[in-house]
């Protein structure tokens, strides 16, 4: 049997098989076949099957792959595996579809949002929320850690942040289920599904960046709204498509690292103790550590643009490449002993937030401030919690999600 039959990255039984399993087959990719081509998954009858791409399972060339967006571009068809017609692609992913020169000035209407200035004065409301979050479970001594703990913050905090009011936090939440929960079929089952997802996202954005025009706010819409790019504003819809981008990318990837982390620290007894005995000491290694053994966005895609070739493996114009990060982050030849969590493993240039390219996480630097308050509060407010049944792991290649993971908890924190 040929590995690709055998480590069968394109169909969903691969995806639904155990994480040890998953784990032993990219393995086995990083030192038998590190570049391996790849038939393209199927999408169902409806559409037809793409060429196929070359997966890289090994940290240095995904990071090859990552930081020559000259060779390997991100707006031919889009960054899943599956091709996307241009206009649809930025229409479904907005920035993270494009190139520059137009992403960077895109993403540079939002970057000031993002720096550390920026981001210590959100500071006290990253841990205002989480007080909220607490105090809201900590009488019940027991809750689901995903919906009711993991969640509600960083869900919160984007929505803050771009514009949305707390009562449609819930239609976000159940929306970016969806749009990430592709190959899941408790989430999608149909494309109407996904595209209904997606419609109501655009809705409440448009609705939104059409009352900021008028009605300016301090808040990412407004900022988006009034901006102008090349003497011209952005369009409504265009709007919408980056805010659809910053709602989903902003709320769901931080939830899934501070469930894995928690699963992790469950797991891990002595790191937890570690950790919770000295936390300002071990916080910032530890929060990297979560990152990377979660690795919440599995992979990305590019296009190559011209005939090239990574690590000897020649890669014609129009080939794609799929950089497995989840597979980078285990990659024996970078880290020590990769399957052992270790908050104090430094260094630690995990990939988890991409590979160092223009796409690089906007959010990086946020999503580490909510990580890092939501176990602070958690080790001193409900310093016993115990996660009491195996997570519930979304079946995707794209999200390593966590749908549910029950905790138990003595009430009063
Ligand atoms: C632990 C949490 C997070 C993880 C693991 C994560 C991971 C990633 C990854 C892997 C990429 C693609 C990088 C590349 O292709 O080089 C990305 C891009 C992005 N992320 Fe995050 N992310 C997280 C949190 C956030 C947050 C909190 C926000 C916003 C509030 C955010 C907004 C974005 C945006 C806008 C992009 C696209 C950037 C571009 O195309 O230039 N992310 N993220």
């Amino acid at each position: 049997m040929s590995i690709v039959d055998d480590v069968a990255l394109s169909t969903p039984e691969f995806w639904a098989a155990p994480e040890a399993e998953r784990e032993a087959g990219f393995r086995r990719l990083r030192d038998d076949a590190p570049i391996t081509f790849y038939p393209e998954p199927e999408y169902g009858p409806e559409l037809p099957p793409g060429p196929g791409y070359w997966a890289l399972s090994r940290f240095d060339d995904v990071m090859y792959a990552s930081r020559h967006p000259e060779l390997f571009c991100s707006g031919r068809g889009g960054t899943n595996i599956g091709d996307l017609p241009d206009g649809i692609a930025e229409f479904l992913g907005s920035i993270i579809n494009m190139d520059d020169p137009r992403h960077k000035k895109l993403r540079g209407l939002v970057n000031h949002g993002f720096t550390p200035k920026s981001l210590a004065a959100l500071l006290d409301s990253v841990r205002e929320r989480t007080t909220e979050v607490i105090d809201a479970v900590a009488e019940k001594g027991e809750c689901d850690f995903v919906a009711d703990i993991a969640a509600p913050m960083p869900l919160a905090i984007v929505c803050d942040m771009v514009g949305v009011p707390p009562s449609q936090r819930q239609a976000v939440f159940a929306a970016s289920n969806v749009i990430l929960g592709v190959g899941d079929p408790e989430y999608v089952q149909t494309m109407e599904d996904l595209m209904a997802a997606f419609m109501t996202l655009h809705q409440m954005a448009m609705e939104l960046g059409e009352h900021r025009l008028t009605n300016p706010a301090d808040d990412i819409a407004t900022t988006l709204m009034q901006a102008e790019v090349d003497g011209e504003r952005l369009t409504v819809p265009e709007f919408a498509s980056f805010f659809i981008l910053l709602v989903v990318a902003g709320n769901e990837t931080t939830r899934t690292a501070i469930s894995h982390g928690m699963w992790a620290l469950h797991q891990n007894p002595d790191q937890r103790a570690l950790w919770s005995g000295d936390f300002d000491t071990h916080a910032v290694n530890a929060v990297e550590e979560i990152v990377r053994w979660a690795s919440p966005v599995i992979h990305f895609r590019r296009t190559a643009t011209e005939d090239t070739e990574i690590s000897g493996q020649p890669i014609a114009a129009g080939e794609k490449v799929v950089m497995w990060f989840n597979s980078a982050n285990r990659d024996e030849r970078t880290f020590t002993d990769p399957y052992r969590f270790d908050i104090t493993r430094s260094p630690n240039p995990h990939l988890g937030y991409g590979g160092g390219g223009p796409h690089f996480c906007l959010g990086a630097n946020l999503a580490r401030r909510e990580i890092r308050v939501m176990f602070e509060q958690l080790f001193q407010r409900l310093p016993d919690l115990e996660i009491t049944a195996e997570p519930d792991i979304l079946q995707s290649s794209f999200i390593h999600g966590i749908k549910r993971m029950p905790c138990a908890f003595t009430p009063g924190g």
